[in-house]
């Protein structure tokens, strides 16, 4: 089996799901997030504010290469990592893409207001439609197959665990 990279909108449970799955199948679990905090020694949204956005992409893609060189296993894949086609190509070829799917107002409501998401402000409730639909068709086309995320986390889990077995 190759890596089951989970991509999807933030509030979509990649992480949750992601870590579920990896205990009931016995295999790693990685979160680009908390890889990218890891080796840079700093939280998202200090890395976004020393260095823009741009440079959270730059730790996210090499993050990305290092993970798929990994022992294979689930990943919960950050929200915006499809915005580089050189992510989803080495996603890819790598193992399998699954995307946590579902009506942009149910997610934004999982995310809730926080200041751990720099692209969220709290004072922005429109941002999160306008990400969603942006990314959309993103998302899509970089799915091998596409879960939907709205269910219980029982429901979302045993749906990537079916597309873990045929992967
Ligand atoms: C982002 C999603 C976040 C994190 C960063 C940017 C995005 O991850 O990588 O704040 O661009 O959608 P989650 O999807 O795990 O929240």
């Amino acid at each position: 089996m190759g890596h089951v990279w989970l991509i999807g909108m933030m509030g979509s449970g990649k992480s949750t799901v992601g870590q579920l799955v990896a205990d009931r199948i016995e295999r790693p679990f990685y979160d680009t997030d908390e890889l990218v905090e890891q080796a840079g020694d700093a939280s998202i949204p200090e890395i976004f504010a020393a260095e823009g956005e741009s440079g959270f992409r730059d730790r996210e893609k090499r993050i990305v290469e290092d993970v798929a060189s990994r022992p294979s296993g689930i990943v919960a894949a950050g929200g915006g990592i499809v915005l580089d086609p050189a992510n989803v190509a080495r996603m890819r070829r790598s193992g399998t893409i699954v995307l946590l799917a579902g009506d942009a107002e149910t997610l934004r409501r999982r995310v809730g207001l926080g200041d751990d998401r720099p692209l969220l402000p709290a004072d922005d409730e429109e941002r999160f439609q306008t990400i969603a639909s942006e990314r959309r068709e993103l998302y899509r086309s970089s799915a091998d197959v596409v879960v939907d995320a709205t269910g219980t986390v029982d429901a979302v889990v045993a749906e990537v665990e079916a597309a873990c077995s045929e992967s």
